[in-house]
């Protein structure tokens, strides 16, 4: 668990912010989030005390998929603004000192896409190959037994030329063929495009996907799978996703990214720890700088089961590699719907504490919890297509509460998706006046983080702790930190490892340290060098 230096890359002591465009801040009353309102409210960021934004794509798009089905690569959604709103707002976030990472949605494009369009026309366009099309299987099915991540056959049938196209997400999204040569030409344009505008990186969607096996081999059925259990999970998907030769894709990407400076790739990976840490690829030949990390995600939180995965994760990371944490997302569950509002604490200082660069997601910081988004709201494909199976991603992409104003400040329209239920008072302008808030704790943290290296670079040691308190001590540079988090209810007592100086952040009230650890409760605390 070694120790960064200060030399390091900005996203190694950075922290960054994803922003869900159509649930940030609505500018012109169509219920609907766009860059203008991001621009409005980039104080709030700068405030929070992040250091970089990630925004989920702000492209043209069709919205099945609410933006990941993007119909042109290089310009800007009209609903979201245009690209001179976007040169606005990139300019506007420069200025507070922030970075902007976009999303690079590199494994389908929309149907809609002109690409696609040309490509279906017929079986001798020259952009046929730019999708995966196959002929059908004997019996006129399928030409494979792939299951659509969202459910359902991965593939759709083009009855005008008589063959079908993969489309790993809904049939809105099909699959480019990156093995096409002109296909990764393009591509790397669309990045140079945006990094040329300006822009500090991306975060790369769903990348373990972009390369299929040769020759498209059934995937093996999943000997676990069980009724109730989502479709995709019907198969391993094996052939589908991580294969070897995406490694040089991703490689391609980084040169490309280095060229450009300090600039990041982040990449959405879903596997195995062994598996994922291939992302990184080698010193002389890296991959992405952050294969995100869903572990705090996925697994149950209790103290025995977060201490072994982060000692487990931190060990398992290349020698160039650096670590990184994600808590929330557009995807994943609300995390204080998910461990309850005292715990939702301790999580963001658990997130903000830990070795690795921390991504936290919009309206954590409020601690938006449990949103029941009655049917007749409901939005989100996935929910729509395998309903009352609990997957349904609206809850997490309800919109940002500002003040008490109507619709919470977010717009002077009903918006998209309904807000939390007890935003008129969880929202910015109320927690900003608490400071015992969810977002004092937030700026407390960050604060903290920015004043003390050792929180983003120092190394990291995990200590043995009664109960359900888990603990660490952070090192840089002459500066030792404890971390002390509980993740039960009940009180503990605590020895540090040396002897404890000020309190520099508590979940809760706490000033000085005396021994104990409260219930839900967490503290960072100088130690003596
Ligand atoms: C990623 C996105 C998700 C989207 C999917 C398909 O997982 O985060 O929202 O549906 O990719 O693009
Ligand atoms: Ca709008």
């Amino acid at each position: 668990m070694s120790e960064g230096s200060l030399a390091a890359p900005w996203w190694q002591r950075g922290v960054i912010y994803q922003i869900y465009p159509r649930s940030f801040a609505d500018s012109n009353g169509d219920g609907i989030g766009d860059l203008a309102g991001i621009e409005a409210h980039l104080d709030h960021v700068a405030n929070l005390g992040v250091d970089a934004i990630w925004l989920s794509p702000i492209f043209p798009s069709p919205m099945a998929d609410f933006g990941y089905d993007v119909a042109d690569y290089t310009g800007v959604e009209a609903m979201f603004g245009d690209l001179a709103a976007f040169d606005r707002l990139l300019a506007a976030v420069h200025v507070r000192g922030l970075r902007l990472l976009l999303d690079f949605v590199p494994n389908h494009s929309s149907t809609q896409h002109p690409w696609f369009v040309e490509s279906r026309s017929s079986r001798d366009s020259p952009k046929r190959d730019w999708y995966i099309w196959r002929d059908p299987a004997p019996d006129g099915g399928p030409p494979n037994n792939w299951i659509s991540d969202m459910g359902g056959p991965a593939w759709e049938l083009d009855p005008a030329t008589g063959q079908y196209y993969l489309h790993t997400f809904l049939k809105e999204q099909a699959d480019l063929n990156w093995r096409n040569p002109d296909v990764a030409q393009a591509m790397t344009d669309v990045m140079r495009f945006w990094l040329d505008r300006g822009v500090d990186g991306f975060r790369i969607d769903v990348l373990w996907h972009i390369v299929k096996a040769q020759g498209l081999p059934d995937n093996p059925a999943n000997p676990d799978w069980r009724e109730g259990m989502a479709e995709k999970l019907r198969v391993l998907q094996h052939h589908s996703t991580d294969q070897p030769e995406a490694h040089a894709f991703t490689r391609g990407m980084r040169q490309l990214a280095d060229s450009y400076g300090e600039t990041l790739l982040v990449g959405e990976i879903f596997l195995p720890r062994d598996r994922l840490m291939r992302w990184y690829g080698s010193e002389a030949e890296p991959g992405v700088h952050l294969p995100f990390n869903f572990e705090l995600i996925e697994n149950s939180w209790n103290r025995d089961t977060l201490a072994r995965l982060i000692a487990d994760y931190d060990a398992a990371i290349p020698d160039h590699g650096w670590p990184n944490w994600v808590i929330g997302s557009h995807d994943a569950p609300r995390i204080a719907a998910r461990v309850g509002e005292a715990q939702a604490r301790v999580a963001a200082m658990l997130l903000l504490t830990l070795r690795g660069t921390p991504t936290l997601y919009q309206g954590d910081e409020l601690g938006i919890g449990t949103v029941d988004i009655p049917p007749d709201r409901i939005r989100d494909p996935q929910d729509l297509r395998q309903p009352g199976m609990g997957l349904g991603r609206d809850r997490s992409r309800t919109p940002m509460a500002w003040d008490a104003s109507p619709n919470a400040g977010f717009s002077t329209a009903v918006p998209w998706l309904p807000l939390h239920p007890d935003w008129p008072m969880r929202n910015v302008a109320v927690q900003e006046q608490d400071p015992h808030s969810m977002l004092a704790l937030y700026r407390r943290l960050l604060a903290a983080r920015r004043a003390h290296p050792a929180l983003s670079l120092g190394r990291m040691t995990l200590h043995d702790t009664p109960g359900d308190v888990l603990a660490y001590e952070r090192v840089h540079a002459g500066q030792r930190l404890f971390v002390a988090l509980n993740f039960g209810p009940d009180a503990q007592d605590i020895t540090p490892p040396a002897r404890p100086g000020r309190i520099i952040a508590a979940t809760g009230t706490r000033t000085a340290f005396d021994g104990r650890i409260d219930g839900d409760e967490g503290f960072i605390v100088e130690l003596e060098p």
